[in-house]
């Protein structure tokens, strides 16, 4: 019989998008569709979402939470095979941010993602009969609770079997007590055991407390976060959980990610014909303002990323003098706190010559960075799996990366430049070595064609994820 699996997330490319989630959620579901497996995809339809390419296919979907009905229907789209479902609740979705505006966390996202996590349970007995509901990150902690403590008794549920996915063990959802009678749970799932986490509510660790198997984004950061260092005051559960806790490596997706076929590049290429690359970097430089007279023979370093702590820019501001005496180029593509802002608007301002910086979210300029660079850089202080530097790799851009978590499992030293310990001091000297090796024409091209040849394309992951799914029902 065919498996039928129904993801819910808060994110999904290309519908929307903050981060790597919803490139996972954009990919995944696809790549299962291939393999045979019926699969559908829960989101909320935000209020950037247009609705004219959606199919309307229930009004009044019933929300109940606490003593309110959540007033909501759904809309329905279907691209080839997977079938994506939008939670349209105006009062809470129907906004331009997903969970924030002007930096400002929206107050009512406890309720916003409690009503999606009921949302994906009454999927499954209203839109798709899944054998496997399987969520993603805080956003969607609750349903495996909500499946427990409202549905188990329920007949079409007696053989759902529940997945959580972390893609990072740091942003929990965490709430005071008092929204436990809002969301319609009872007290007794204020317990250690499930939802309680240092006298709050946490979404995350009611995930992990209450799936049947949580899975995390590599097999590096699936062991890193059951140390107290890293596990963010969830390693002790997470090491009651280890039986059950899988590391699953993500994919890339290279429909979307491929030099040889990337429409948003000056120029295509490919391990065969490398010549489009020199292109995309007079390109790029020159669509951020640089010389490209100046600087093609100089590695530039690339980055594009969410502007935020885990990210590990504080390394480059602990040293940006020291890294601005190399003879390299800067590209810098990041929306995020305003410390880092400042960090690359001064560095810009301070050698306008070599550094560009680009504020915001533009997934044009991703690509053109991924192919006009030499080098990416990725220091993050933790990374549970990281898809840009897989994205380089297949870009033939050299990553650097602190060697942590999807970081250490996807770059090694003859794809890439790894560093060990979590200091500028050290990220320094990695670079001045990328740098430095960037000289010798032939070994680079060597080490390039290396990242270019792996294969990190959803195939494999996708065949972890079944059989966890097959295992479970078995
Ligand atoms: P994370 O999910 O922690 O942000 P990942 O490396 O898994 O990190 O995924 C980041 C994704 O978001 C990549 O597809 C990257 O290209 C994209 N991205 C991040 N910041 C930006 C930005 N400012 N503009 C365009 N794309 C971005
Ligand atoms: C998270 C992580 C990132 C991972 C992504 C997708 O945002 O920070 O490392 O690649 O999720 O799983």
């Amino acid at each position: 019989m065919q498996l039928r699996v129904l993801m819910v997330g808060s994110e999904v490319a290309p519908f929307a998008k903050t981060g790597g989630l919803a490139d996972v959620l954009g990919a995944l579901p696809l790549a299962l569709a291939q393999r045979g497996v019926s699969v559908a995809v829960l989101m909320p339809r935000y209020g950037f979402i247009p609705l004219d390419r959606l199919q309307r296919v229930y009004d009044h979907f019933p929300i109940v939470m606490g003593s309110d009905q959540i007033p909501a229907q759904v809309y329905a789209f279907e691209d080839r095979g997977v079938r994506y479902f939008f939670l349209d609740a105006p009062g809470l979705f129907g906004r331009q941010g997903l969970y924030a505006e002007k930096g400002q966390d929206y107050p009512d996202n406890f309720r916003r993602f409690g009503a999606l996590s009921i949302a994906g349970c009454e999927a499954i007995r209203r839109l798709f009969r899944a054998d496997i509901l399987h969520c993603h990150d805080w956003q969607t902690g609750l349903a495996p609770l909500y499946l427990r403590e409202r549905y188990r008794l329920d007949p079409n549920f007696m053989a759902v079997k529940s997945v959580f996915t972390i893609h990072n063990l740091a942003y929990q959802g965490i709430f005071g007590r008092e929204v436990l009678p809002m969301l319609g749970l009872p007290q007794r799932v204020f317990d250690s055991g499930a939802a309680e986490f240092f006298g709050k509510v946490s979404y995350l660790k009611a995930g992990i407390a209450t799936a049947d198997a949580v899975t995390t984004v590599s097999p590096t950061y699936a062991k890193e976060i059951q140390t107290p260092q890293s596990g963010w005051g969830l390693d002790g559960l997470l090491r009651t959980r280890k039986e059950s806790l899988h590391g699953i490596l993500n994919g890339a997706d290279y429909s979307l990610w491929d030099p040889a076929f990337d429409p948003y590049l000056a120029a295509n290429y490919s391990a065969d014909d490398l010549t489009g690359k020199a292109t995309c970097k007079r390109d790029l430089l020159k669509t951020v303002g640089l010389s490209a007279d100046d600087l093609e023979n100089k590695p530039v370093i690339g980055i594009v990323a969410r502007l935020s702590e885990q990210k590990g820019f504080d390394l480059v501001g602990a040293v940006a003098d020291d890294l601005m005496r190399e003879d390299l180029a800067l590209v810098v593509l990041g929306s995020g706190e305003p410390r880092y802002v400042d960090l690359f608007r001064t560095l810009a301002d301070r050698y306008p010559d070599r550094v560009a910086f680009r504020a915001g979210y533009d997934e044009a300029m991703a690509h053109k960075i991924e192919a006009g660079s030499d080098l990416f850089l990725m220091p993050s202080q933790y990374e549970p799996c990281g898809l840009n530097q897989i994205y380089s790799l297949r870009y033939g851009t050299v990553p650097i990366v602190h060697a942590v978590g999807g970081l250490e499992d996807t770059v090694s030293e003859e794809t890439g430049f790894r560093f060990v310990g979590y200091s500028g001091g050290v990220m320094l000297e990695s670079i001045r070595q990328a740098v430095k090796a960037y000289g010798n024409k032939r070994a680079w091209r060597k080490r390039m064609l290396a990242g270019m040849s792996l294969d990190y394309s959803w195939a494999a992951s996708a065949q972890q994820y079944l059989d966890l799914y097959a295992h479970l029902g078995s």
